[in-house]
Parts: C-alpha cells; structure tokens; sequence
C-alpha cells in the first residue's frame, strides 16, 4: 500500500485513493445494500465448496461461515456501519469480516470476482421478487374469484368504446382479471425457470484454475445448474429485462383495473363502493370520497414500465463482458419491484373490501338498448331473416324508442310491428337483460353457468 487513502481490497497498484466525485460516483453501497442477505448467502455457499473441493482448508471455510452468519446479524440489527469508500455491498461485507475473523477473511475471494458475486447476488434479489410477486398474485386471483362467485349472475354493462355494449355479468367481469392476472402469474414462473442458472465460479468473465464445484454452489443456492458459458454468465442482465417487462405487463393490467375502479366508484357510475379503508377525503369538500389508491395503481406502471426501458438503454450495445454501466441496472429494479409489490397488495385490499351494488349494476344494465343484439339474434333466429337485414331493422327500432324517450322492451308490439310484421309477442322474451346474459352460454360466454364454470375451473387450477 504506497497511499494510506488507496483501497484496500485492489490498491496494490495505486498511489492515491480517490476523488470524492470519484468515490460519489462509483460507489453503488447506497443501493446495493439491499442485496446483503443474498451476498452473504452467496458467499457461505462458496466457502462450503471451497471447503469441499479442498482448495481452502476447513478450519478457515468454518471461520469464513460463521464470521460472515456474524456480519449478517450486525447488518439485520442495523449496527453496520456500511462505508461509501469500500464502494460496494461485496467489499463492505468482505472488509468487515476481515475485522471480525482476520486472515481467512481474504481467501473467501478465491476463485470467484465481484463480477460473478454481482450477478449471483442480484438474481437471487430478483428470484425473491418473483416468488413474492407469485404469491401476491395468487391472493389477488383468489380475491377476484370470490368476488366473481358472489356475483356470478349480477347483471351489468358490457362495454366496447366505453359505451353501453351487451349485458353481461359481474362475475364475468372479474373473471376477465382473473384471466389476466393468470397470464402474469405464468409469465412469473416461466421467468423464475429461465433465470435459475448460477453464475457463481464464471469468476471475473473466463473461469478459474482453481478446482471449484459450480453445481454444488449452484445447488446450495438453489439454482437448477450452473450458467453454461462464463462470459455470459458475467454480462447477463436478461433475468432482470425480463422481471421489468412482466412486472410492465401486471402492472399495465393493474392499471386498466384501477381505471375502471375509478369509473365504477364515481357518483355518476356507483357501480362499486370502495370501503373507506382504501379511499381518502377531501381537505375541502366534506362529501368526497376519493379511490386515490385506485389512481396511484394506475400511475404505477409509468415508473416500472420505465424502468425497463431504462435497464434496456442501459444495457443495449454493451461488448461482453461485464462494464461498469451494470452497475446502473440496480436502482430502477428495485424502485420497480417495491411499487409493483405495493401497487399489488393495494389492489388486493380494494378487491376485497369494495361493494358491488347489485341494483346500480342492473339498473345500467338495462339502458342504452344494451339488448339491441339479442332482438337482432331473435329475428335471425325465429323469422329467419339474414343478420344484414335484421341489424337494420332493429336498428329501426333503436332509433323509435330513441325517439319515444323510452328503452327497446317498453316499445309496443304494434310499434314493433311496424319494422317488421311477422314480430311477435315472443321477442319481449330476449329484450330482458336477464334473458340476455343467460343466453349466452358460448363457451367462455358470460351466462353464469359458463362464469361459474369458469370460476369452478380457476379453483382446480390453483388447488
Ligand atoms: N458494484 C458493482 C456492480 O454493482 C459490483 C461489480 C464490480 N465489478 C467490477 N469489475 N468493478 O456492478
């Protein structure tokens, strides 16, 4: 050491420490300390190989392990003192266990660079991150089943441009979510499989002489096998890229859901109350009620959706292997993956705790000459004239009732009549909104045989 202020841990070749720019703008220990558990994790499963192989004798694997159990106890109980000179999560750990153990603390190195270290310890972070998220999921599913159980016959609007479409029901409705967040749910465990290769032993990017064992290594922190090329295995960042884009996608659908939670809750809508533990007041208009959680999951993805691009940006055009740019993929995933993981359990909570008012929902159900389809249906079907013709006419008729101030069921039959003269008595059958939804039973339909089906087959899935 020739400069007192050089860094210890690579110094050796240096005369004098850093510019505190420099040290401000390399160190990433502000960060990376969020990933300590997954560090020390990585670093026994090294040393127990280590250990195993021979390449370190087991008295120092026995002082490494239990001094770094030391160091993750001083970390959880907040007595580290994590230090912006040693730059990183890594060299803290490894700094502090040199205090506590002494001379073995500098073999742990052996055979391994903070390039595979780095890799290692943000891919656990991220798998964590995915089984949380596939847990939370699960529960948002289960909350939306109930709720479409519940209301499995409830009869609402359906619509395509915002505008009143057909009837359909509550339940299928929720369904529709329980449909998408079950993509998200698989794209969650296609990820987690994808991602499960250790990079651990790539050491800084071509390998190691030393005899280690990267299945064991591989295996003790549960990955399924060891990356196959250590080139790769340093500069990936796919697992990450791919965690931003299918949390983008959840969080999209999170938003479309908010949107609509939004819409429904409002006084002109009062399709859903939303309880009070999930809204806030107003500091001036003593009526209100506002879905400000609703809103801030809809503002959600903005931030994640960014972040993926950001990451992207980040790593597009990087020759192999590691650059310091990767440093820069830390921040954005878990400003990410906290507002993912919050925005989820946000939306849990509403989903479980909002009303549904049954009568609001069907009387909105019936207007708008939602059934205007179902008349059109019956004419092709009972006076067999082709759908062409039979769009026209009810339309015709639309434009009647439009016009009489009144909705499609209350028309006369003789004012039926004269669109048509063979229409008869029968056709008020189908202009119910009830009717309507129970016709159609098309697979995947919203009749509330096939959404009970549907919910029937959801909870086989997930049992
Ligand atoms: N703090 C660094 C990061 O987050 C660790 C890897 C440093 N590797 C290196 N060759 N400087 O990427």
């Amino acid at each position: 050491m020739t400069d007192k202020s050089a860094n210890t841990m690579w110094g050796g070749r240096f005369a004098a420490g850093p510019d505190a720019i420099m040290e401000a703008i390399n160190a990433s220990i502000g960060f990376d300390q969020r990933m300590a558990s997954q560090d020390i994790a990585g670093s026994r499963a090294h040393a127990a190989m280590l250990g195993a192989t021979s390449i370190l004798s087991n008295k120092d694997v026995e002082a490494i392990r239990e001094g770094l159990l030391t160091v993750l106890s001083e970390i959880e109980g907040g007595t580290f003192e994590f230090s912006t000179a040693l730059e990183d999560i890594h060299m803290n750990v490894e700094a502090r266990l040199k205090e506590v153990i002494g001379e073995p603390a500098g073999r742990l190195h052996t055979g391994r660079s903070r390039n595979d270290q780095v890799a290692t310890d943000f891919k656990l972070w991220v798998r964590d991150q995915l089984d949380a998220a596939e847990g939370a999921l699960l529960s948002l599913i289960n909350a939306l089943l109930e709720q479409a159980e519940a209301g499995a016959d409830w009869v609402m609007p359906g619509f395509t441009h915002l505008q009143t479409a057909q009837p359909v029901t509550w339940g299928h409705h929720m369904m529709a979510y329980v449909e998408m967040f079950g993509r998200d749910l698989s794209r969650v465990r296609d990820a987690r499989a994808r991602m499960n290769e250790s990079p651990l032993g790539a050491a800084a990017l071509a390998g190691t002489s030393f005899p280690i064992d990267r299945y064991m290594t591989a295996q003790e922190l549960g990955f399924d096998r060891p990356a196959a090329n250590s080139l790769d295995a340093v500069s990936d960042r796919d697992f990450a890229l791919e965690f931003l884009g299918l949390a983008s996608i959840c969080a999209m659908h999170l938003s479309r859901f908010a949107e609509e939670l939004v819409i429904w809750s409002s006084a002109q809508f009062r399709f859903v109350t939303l309880s009070d533990r999930f809204s806030t007041g107003s500091s001036i208009m003593p009526q209100k009620k506002n879905p400000d959680a609703a809103e801030l999951i809809r503002a959600k993805v903005g931030r994640i959706f960014g972040a993926n691009t950001g990451l992207m940006m980040v790593m597009k055009g990087l020759p192999l292997t590691y650059s310091k740019d990767m440093q820069e993929d830390k921040e954005q995933v878990f400003d990410a993956a906290d507002n993912w993981m919050l925005a989820l359990a946000a939306m849990d909570g509403m989903v479980r705790d909002m009303t549904a008012n049954r009568a609001s929902l069907a009387a909105a159900a019936g207007s708008g000459f939602s059934t205007a389809t179902d008349l059109a249906d019956w004419l092709v079907r009972v006076l067999g004239l082709p759908f062409r013709d039979a769009h026209h006419i009810t339309g015709s008729l639309v434009a009647l009732a439009e016009a009489e101030g009144c909705d499609l069921p209350d028309l006369t039959l003789e004012q039926m009549k004269t669109a048509h003269a063979d229409i008869t008595n029968d056709v008020f059958d189908v202009l119910g909104v009830e009717n309507s939804v129970a016709s159609r039973t098309s697979y995947g339909g919203t009749a509330p045989v096939q959404v009970r089906a549907q919910v029937a087959r959801w909870k086989e899935i997930l049992s």
